[in-house]
C-alpha cells in the first residue's frame, strides 16, 4: 500500500509517498521562507498562491523519485487542518480531486496528529502507546495523553501565543529575521552574560496550560532597556530561550507526575531546538524515556502526512474525505479526531 501525502497548512509545500511498511519512497519539500522573510512572518495570501504554483510540480517530482505510476498510489492523504484556511484549501482540493480521479480513498489528516505520530517512523525509537506528548509548533503548544492511534486527550495548551510563535515574535522584535526559532537559537549560542532569569510563566499556578505572551513582552522591555548591541541581543535571546525551555520542562514533569506515564515524545518545529533537546535529556536520569523526531521531521513536511494517512488507512480509522472540507481550527481531542 502506497500513500501520497500533501502538506500545505502554512508555509511549506511538502509531498511524500510512504508505503505500508513505513518506508519513505520519496519526499519533496518547498519552503516559502524567502517569500515571507521580508515581511517578518507568514502572509497568508502569498502562502496560498505559492502552494498553488508548487503543488503539481512537486507531486510530479515525488512520483518520479519513487518510480511509481499514479495507478500505484492507493490513497491520498492531505492536511485538512488546523492551519491557514486558504493554504489548507490548496492541498485539500488537489488531494480530493486526485483521489476522485484515481478512484482511491482520500484521507483527511490532522496536522498536529501527524507531528505526534512522525517519531514512530524511526523504528529504533522503540516508541509505544500510551505516552505523553509535548507538541510545540508555530501555531500550537499542546500537552497530550496519547492513548492509542486516534485516541488523544489534550491535558494542557497555550492560552495565548504558541511557543514557536513567541520565538518568531521575539526574533522580529530583535530584528533577527524569519523564522525566529533557528535565529534565536543561533544567537543565544554567543551569549556571554547570564541575565537575571526571565519569568517562567504559569509555573506558580496549578494545571498544565501555558502562556507565553507575557514573557514575550518582558523580553521586549529588556531589549528596550539595553544598549541594543548585538551582544545584548545574544544575552537576551539566551535568557528568553532558557525561560521557555525551563517552563516546558517543568510543565512536562508535572504532567508525568499527574499521569504516571514514563514515555515523553516531543514534536513540532520547536523540538528541533538543541537547548530544549539537551535539557529534556535530564528526564533520562529519572527513568523517563524521551523521544524526539529526526531533525528534518520536526518542522512541517509531507512525510508526516503520508505516514499518518497510511497508519489510519491500514488500521481502518481513516477519516475519508469525498468533499473538500478544511478545519482551520481543529481540536486534537479524541471525540473530534475520528
Ligand atoms: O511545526 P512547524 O514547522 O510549523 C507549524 O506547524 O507551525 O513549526 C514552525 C515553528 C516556527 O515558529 C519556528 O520558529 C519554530 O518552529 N522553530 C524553532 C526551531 N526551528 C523551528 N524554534 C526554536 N528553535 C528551533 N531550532
Ligand atoms: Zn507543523
Amino acid at each position: 500500500m502506497n500513500v501520497l501525502g500533501i502538506e500545505t497548512s502554512c508555509d511549506e509545500t511538502g509531498i511524500a509517498i510512504v508505503d505500508h511498511e513505513s518506508r519513505v519512497l520519496a519526499e519533496q519539500l518547498h519552503s516559502q521562507i524567502d517569500t515571507h522573510a521580508q515581511f517578518g512572518g507568514v502572509v497568508p495570501e502569498l502562502a496560498s498562491r505559492d502552494h498553488v504554483r508548487k503543488i503539481t510540480p512537486l507531486i510530479q517530482a515525488t512520483l518520479r523519485q519513487s518510480a511509481l505510476s499514479l495507478d500505484e498510489v492507493d490513497g491520498v492523504a492531505y492536511t485538512a487542518g488546523p492551519g491557514l484556511v486558504g493554504a489548507l484549501f490548496v492541498g485539500a482540493s488537489l488531494g480530493e480531486a486526485l483521489a476522485w480521479a484515481l478512484q482511491k480513498p482520500a484521507i483527511s489528516v490532522h496536522h498536529m496528529e501527524a507531528h505526534l505520530l512522525v517519531p514512530f517512523l524511526d523504528q529504533s525509537s522503540g516508541i509505544e502507546f500510551p505516552f505523553l506528548c509535548l507538541l510545540v509548533s508555530g501555531g500550537h503548544t499542546l500537552l497530550v495523553h496519547a492513548r492509542s492511534l486516534g485516541d488523544y486527550r489534550v491535558l494542557g495548551e497555550s492560552r495565548d501565543d504558541a511557543v514557536g510563535e513567541a520565538f518568531d515574535k521575539v526574533a522580529q522584535q530583535l530584528a533577527l529575521g524569519y523564522p525566529g526559532g533557528p535565529a534565536i537559537e543561533k544567537l543565544a549560542g554567543s551569549a556571554v552574560q547570564s541575565l537575571t532569569p526571565f519569568p517562567r510563566p504559569m509555573l506558580d499556578k496549578p494545571g498544565l496550560d501555558f502562556s507565553f505572551s507575557g514573557l514575550k513582552t518582558h523580553t521586549l522591555l529588556s531589549f528596550q532597556k539595553s544598549h541594543r548591541t548585538m551582544q545584548d541581543k545574544a544575552n537576551i535571546a539566551q535568557a528568553f530561550q532558557d525561560a521557555v525551555v525551563d517552563t516546558l520542562f517543568k510543565k512536562c514533569r508535572r504532567a508525568i507526575a499527574q499521569t504516571g506515564l514514563n514515555t515523553l515524545v516531543i514534536a513540532g518545529g520547536v523540538s528541533a531546538n538543541r537547548q530544549l533537546r539537551k535539557v529534556f535529556e535530564k528526564f533520562s536520569a529519572e527513568n523517563i524515556k524521551v523521544i524526539f523526531p529526526e531533525l528534518k521531521r520536526c518542522t512541517d513536511n509531507g512525510v508526516m502526512i503520508a505516514y499518518a494517512g497510511m497508519l489510519h488507512m491500514k488500521h481502518g480509522t481513516s477519516k475519508h474525505g469525498n468533499e473538500i472540507q478544511v478545519r482551520p481550527r481543529w481540536s486534537l481531542n479524541q471525540s473530534e479526531i475520528i
